[in-house]
């Protein structure tokens, strides 16, 4: 491509290049090009956009992601109302509803179309000439908020459409599901504990509350996705099935929801509603039912809508996950920041595959909410990988004998002061020392995604902690053999073996140290952002906070706590404690680019033994390979972990290679 062919030609063919590769790999999850030759690509057409700005369009895919907004978005009107579904709650109430529309409509139809409904929230994408120009919620059907530039950077949604040509200067308007994948959601949560930060119920509650965050670029960190199912065009659909519908959006290059089929007869619907009841447990994303829709759009049309719903559309709700049981006590826990946590202590109860014999009420806040006194009988609830919850108390159940919880007014391990945060939601215990928080810390410390120092459980820091052999995280390292034999299920062998363990936690990574500390609102990902660009824990302690927040990822917030922490006396005789035992404290040098996987396509599936998802994928990357969804003829190989499911299943029907985590670290890092 020479410059020679002029700006707008050679920019036209980036933009039309990169929408394709965009497409191969956020939709059809089938990418022709590695990413960084993606990247290559993207990069020049910014080069040539910065410049020619006067060519900059908002359909560029330099564009996906704008500014901070400065105030919430906009209300606007619905072209057409965006109206809800029917449920059905069982086989038998969907057989009714058919029934009703054959005695409607008085014509046989020609068949149905179930897709699965998908448990996020709906939006609509309005786009001219062929360009993306306006994302709407649902809101309350008639108006919804305007969410454009967070839709925007959900990479599946296209700025342009593939088809456009087909429709000239018209109008349309596709509908769909926003939701966030069951990882991310995870991924999600996991950083907002570590922040001490609520976390969300579940991941339609966290689809909801990214697309209202006015910064887009926090939005495009946090892997929203959209399946499309709807499509509204100027003057007039121009197909007669749903089933067309569906292929039309396919090709003008959205995601549909792969697994929609066309069925006959009301026998083949149930048989579909059965099967993905059963299944639904092996998607990445929530489901909760199935949405059955007359194939014909002439019949549609014929039956038409009340008020809030389409006659032509049925929602089967799946049973929820959900059982009852009885609060036995509400215990509460001190956790490493101090906070004083509420947690029902529960008669065992099977739910979703696990025995569930506690559960987080989060705060005080939480307890009054639920009206939730001790002796209740419960109703919890658990959705997809989500931790079980208490969501409702059964009031005719409660006995005579049921006693209010009281938060304590002073901490129940040290008996020490405790404070209230400014709304009152939380309680924390105020002394550092508290040998609760000590012993959360050293806990986190030592954990899978921190130092990683397998054998530290709560029995052995509690009893190292009542002998004194330790007061920080940074103690572990002066541990001696004859420290430990003797404790509780500690002989020769197994301490040795901690020793070890304790020994070789030297070597973690900068990030993993940075992230063991427990900084407050420091998770791992920020703590992975800090590490690559100190470099050095005595870098990072020396940083002022202004020049912190201009760190990408590291607000006011975040860097005022880092100061905090730094500055504390007894934080810095850590530090000191950490690198005169010889703990790494520095980015190693590996940050280098290796070949080894250069080009090849890798599915990740099940949760590894230690490695976290954000840090295979860095290891992949690292070495020039890219990370896939779905397991296809193109993936070179699998790395499974635990409780894998159809992913492997998939690779095992391909032939595909399948590697452990041992196996790969083996193949990446070979020394
Ligand atoms: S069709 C006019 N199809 O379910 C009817 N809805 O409970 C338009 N949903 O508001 C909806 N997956 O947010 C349709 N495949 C699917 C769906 C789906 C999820 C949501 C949608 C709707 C809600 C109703």
């Amino acid at each position: 491509m020479s410059l020679k062919t002029g700006p707008v030609t050679v920019i036209d063919k980036l933009r039309k290049t990169l929408r394709h590769h965009e497409h191969r790999y956020h939709v059809l999850a089938d990418a022709e090009i590695t990413d960084q030759e993606y990247d290559e690509l993207l990069n020049r057409l910014k080069q040539l956009e910065m410049a020619y700005p006067e060519l900059v369009t908002p359909d560029s895919p330099t564009q996906r992601i704008g500014e901070k907004l400065r105030e919430e978005s906009a209300s606007v009107e619905h072209s057409v109302p965006m109206l809800s579904l029917d449920n059905a709650y069982s086989i038998n109430e969907l057989l009714d509803w058919e029934k009703r529309v054959h005695g409607l409509s008085g014509v046989q139809h020609n068949g149905f179309v179930c897709e699965l409904k998908i448990d996020g929230l709906s939006v609509t994408l309005r786009f001219e000439r062929g360009e993306l120009v306006l994302g709407i919620t649902r809101g309350d059907g008639l108006r919804g908020e305007d969410v454009t530039a967070n839709v925007r950077t959900i990479r599946s949604v296209p700025l342009y459409l593939l088809d456009s040509a087909r429709w000239g200067q018209g109008k349309v308007e596709v509908r769909g599901e926003v939701f966030l994948p069951l990882t991310s959601f995870q991924e999600v949560n996991q950083e907002r504990e570590t922040k001490g930060e609520s976390v969300f119920a579940n991941p339609r509650n966290a689809a909801a509350g990214t697309l209202r965050i006015l910064d887009p670029r926090v939005v495009a960190g946090r892997k929203l996705d959209f399946f499309v199912y709807q499509a509204l065009v100027d003057g007039g659909i121009p197909w007669s099935k749903q089933s067309e519908i569906l292929e039309w959006l396919t090709r003008a290059g959205f995601k549909v929801n792969p697994r929609w089929r066309r069925c006959r007869s009301m026998s083949e619907v149930i048989d579909y509603c059965q099967e993905w009841e059963e299944k639904r447990d092996q998607l990445t994303y929530e489901i909760d039912g199935v949405v059955v829709k007359i194939n014909s759009i002439q019949v549609q049309e014929d039956l038409g809508a009340t008020s809030k719903f389409p006659r032509w559309a049925m929602a089967y709700k799946f049973r929820p996950r959900c059982a009852t049981t009885l609060v036995k006590d509400i215990q509460v826990q001190v956790g490493r920041t101090g906070a004083l946590t509420p947690v029902a202590i529960l008669g065992p109860v099977e739910l979703g595959g696990s025995t569930i014999s506690r559960s987080s009420l989060h705060n005080n806040d939480e307890v009054q909410r639920l009206g939730l006194k001790i002796g209740d009988t419960v109703l919890i609830e658990k959705g997809g990988d989500v931790i079980p919850k208490v969501v409702q108390v059964i009031d005719h159940l409660r006995p005579d004998w049921a006693k209010d919880f009281k938060m304590p007014q002073q901490c129940p391990v040290c008996g020490g002061e405790v404070c209230r945060s400014k709304d009152e939601t939380i309680v924390r215990c105020v002394k550092l020392a508290c040998p609760a928080r000590i012993k959360e810390s050293i806990l986190h410390f030592a954990s899978r995604r921190a130092l990683r120092i397998e054998g530290i459980g709560e029995a052995l820091v509690s009893q190292l902690l009542n002998r004194g052999l330790v007061r920080d995280p940074a103690d572990l390292y002066a541990l001696q053999a004859h420290d430990l034999v003797g404790l509780d299920r500690m002989g020769p062998k197994s301490a040795a073996n901690l020793l070890a363990q304790i020994e070789a936690s030297k070597k973690s990574s900068l990030s993993r140290v940075i992230f063991g500390l427990g900084i407050r609102h420091v998770g791992e990902r920020t703590a992975m952002v800090l590490a690559q660009q100190f470099r050095s824990l005595e870098s990072l302690s020396r940083v002022s906070p202004e020049n912190l927040s201009l760190i990408f990822e590291v607000g006011p917030v975040v860097a005022e706590s880092i100061r905090q922490f730094f500055t504390q006396p007894s934080n810095q005789t850590i530090l000191s404690k950490l690198h005169q035992s010889g703990v790494n404290l520095k980015e190693s040098q590996s940050a280098k680019q290796s070949d080894t996987l250069r080009g090849h396509q890798i599915v990740l599936t099940g949760k590894l033994p230690t490695l976290t998802r954000e840090e295979a994928r860095a290891l992949i990357e690292l070495q020039g390979g890219r990370v896939t969804a779905s397991v296809s003829k193109k993936t070179a190989f699998l790395i499974a972990g635990e409780e894998a499911g159809a992913k492997l299943e998939k690779a095992r029907e391909l032939g595909i290679p399948i590697l452990n985590e041992m196996d790969f670290r083996k193949l990446v890092q070979p020394h």
